[in-house]
């Protein structure tokens, strides 16, 4: 089977971007990355992708006049390296309706909370200041309203008592490097179905154990 062409969109540090380099790495990974695309050029993950021999583009959103003609100008990147998928991470702007529609079920993001609680940012800070007991990371599908769309899969991290919004969100953040590889080899080995808002994954396993924090004793 021909490996699903992946573009990935970055905005920063790319630790996601990393997962996903190494994944592609593994043999028989049935992704690769074609192109990593910035809209900053001081980005992280841009050296990360150097590194791992991918080429990179910087599309500084500045230089549009608005959000059409900037989602224009990625289109026009990810066709020329002709990928068919496109992998959100940590990207940092809003991409308009018409491209999101264009790229229906071919287009994912990674969010740091389980979603549907805490679209949009400050996740951590607002999941500690919510005292909830589980924090963790949702993997989805992308449409027009932002960080939100069918949920392919989520890791669930408890919060510890003393967690400050960094330790929090290093916690989640491994989770993420998880999450991410798995969400696309699913994809691109083709046992990713969408009904509507729900997904389908053939073959997935449902984990045995309940989680419970505070544990009991
Ligand atoms: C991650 O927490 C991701 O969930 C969010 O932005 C952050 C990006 O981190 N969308 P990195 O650039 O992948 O290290």
């Amino acid at each position: 089977m021909e490996k699903l062409r992946v573009a990935v969109l970055i905005s920063g540090r790319g630790s996601n971007l990393q997962a996903l380099i190494d994944a592609c790495a593994e043999e028989g990974f049935p992704a690769r990355i074609v192109v990593v695309i910035s809209n900053t050029e001081n980005a992280m993950g841009l050296e990360r992708a150097e590194r791992a021999g991918i080429p990179t583009k910087v599309i500084q959103h500045q230089e549009f006049a608005d959000r059409a003609e900037f989602d224009a100008a990625l289109e026009r990147t990810i066709q020329n390296y002709d990928a068919n998928f496109i992998c959100l991470a940590g990207f940092m702007r809003l991409l308009t309706s018409g491209f999101v529609d264009s790229w229906h079920d071919r287009l994912i993001n990674i969010h740091p909370s389980l979603l549907p609680s805490f679209r949009g940012l400050d996740t951590h800070a607002r999941a500690l200041a919510a005292g909830v007991r589980f924090s963790g990371c949702s993997v989805h599908f992308v449409r027009s309203e932002v960080d939100a769309g069918p949920i392919i899969v989520q890791a669930a991290v408890p919060v510890h008592p003393d967690d400050t919004p960094d330790t929090l969100a290093a916690r989640v953040l491994t989770a993420e490097h998880r999450c991410y590889p798995l969400a696309l080899r699913w994809i691109a080995d083709g046992r990713v179905t969408v009904e509507g808002d729900v997904v389908r994954v053939a073959g997935a396993r449902v984990p045995k154990k309940n989680l419970v924090n505070p544990g009991e004793h």
